[in-house]
């Protein structure tokens, strides 16, 4: 019988993390079980930092599923096996602090810890698990790309946003005969770009898993213009990269120590200035950037939280530890932290967001990728 729970969020935020942490406090509720806050991650976890989350009257999971941000904070110091710790001089060291987080988690308690992050934080869970710590993941991230799951949290609000960009960059674009490009995000993954580009009818989308040929890009856009369109609207994924060439990189963090120390952005500007250069027609670059990550969850996201985090409380009463809620299918399940890294299985190794990692990435399989070019966006290639 499990009696108290905590709630870790880790990695960067996303709309839908509130709705996880209310759905799995009302399923605990419901169930007689203690529910508590980590607050900012693993940093939490470190300092013992445990809020307890209620909806009884005055509680702090009451009123929250429409709200953006989580409410426990959370920390991209995703890996405690591998933990970023700045030294009082300034210096950096990275540390295991597997073993401090493994005694405060006994110390309060705790019966079950709830991962909600992407694929470096469900790494770094199944870690956990191997040290005999019971957790269970959800899976969160704009990006779509974790693992074994067809869809994450926050990830609809995302291509949301980014729709409704396109929609307002066709009309100011069409008004002033200008190639609009829209730079969104997603990391090595092209979920993002392509849905959004379907959804608000974009003519042009780059993503990383097709490196594309610019040349054939500015064709399609010749061709509209032969056609009488003087205006063309173009999505690139932010890990958009053209064939034989590499992503743009907007910083290296940490010296390039640790993980996640890659920030991609940048390719938006640059095949903006190429396009202008190759068709004559002015172009113009929007980076969409965290808008699609802050504020309010779409209708999706607030019920597939809300799927996501009964469905985690429900495992961790049934003693299923180790696994990470999904949808396969279609319908709610869970399968085990080890099938979600993969290869990627060596103890506080590589975690966080990185090539190495074991993602789930677009297949020229997928029917997006099909759909895209039936309604004639063109994909680079
Ligand atoms: O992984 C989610 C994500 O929003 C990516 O799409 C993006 O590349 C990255 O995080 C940005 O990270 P940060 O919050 O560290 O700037």
């Amino acid at each position: 019988m499990i009696k108290k729970v905590g709630i870790l969020a880790n990695g960067g935020d996303v709309s839908g993390f509130n709705a996880v942490i209310r759905a799995i406090v009302k399923t605990a509720e419901n169930n007689g079980v203690e529910c508590y806050g980590i607050i900012d991650g693993y940093n939490g976890l470190l300092k013992k930092q445990f809020e307890k989350l209620s909806t009884a009257e005055g509680g702090e999971a009451i009123g929250i599923l429409p709200k953006g941000g989580s409410i426990i904070g959370s920390s991209t110091n995703a890996n405690i096996f591998n933990y970023k710790v700045v030294k009082e001089d300034g210096s950096v060291q990275y540390q295991d602090l597997s073993e401090q987080a493994i005694a405060n988690i006994k110390e309060f308690g705790f019966d079950c810890i709830f991962t909600l992050g992407g694929d470096g934080t469900q790494k770094s869970a199944r870690d956990f698990s191997t040290k005999g710590v019971n957790v269970i993941g959800v899976p969160k991230t704009i990006d779509n790309d974790v693992a074994c799951t067809e869809i994450t949290f926050g990830y609809n609000t995302a291509v949301s946003v980014a729709m409704e960009a396109l929609d307002r960059l066709h009309t100011t674009g069409a008004t002033h005969h200008r190639i609009m490009v829209l730079e969104v995000m997603g990391r090595y993954a092209g979920w993002i770009a392509l849905e959004a580009a379907i959804a608000g009818g974009a003519d042009v989308a780059l993503i990383p898993e097709i490196p594309y040929d610019i040349h054939k890009v500015a064709s399609k856009i010749e061709n509209r213009k032969k056609r009488g369109k003087h205006f063309s609207v173009v999505v690139v994924a932010e890990g958009a990269k053209p064939k034989d060439g590499e992503m743009v990189v907007a910083n290296v963090r940490n010296n390039g120590e640790g993980v996640d120390n890659t920030k991609l952005g940048g390719i938006g500007q640059v095949v903006a200035r190429q396009l202008e250069q190759l068709t004559g027609l002015e172009a113009r670059n929007t980076t969409l950037g965290y808008m699609q990550r802050g504020g309010t969850p779409t209708a999706f996201d607030r019920v597939l939280s809300t799927k996501y985090g009964t469905k985690a409380m429900e495992l961790a009463l049934q003693g299923k530890f180790g696994t990470l809620a999904v949808i396969k299918n279609g319908k709610l399940d869970a399968v085990s932290l080890e099938e979600v890294v993969g290869n990627n299985t060596k103890i506080g190794a590589v975690s966080g967001n990185t090539q190495e990692s074991n993602l789930r990435k677009v297949t020229m399989e997928d029917d997006l990728v099909k759909t895209a070019r039936n309604v004639g966006i063109n994909l680079g290639d």
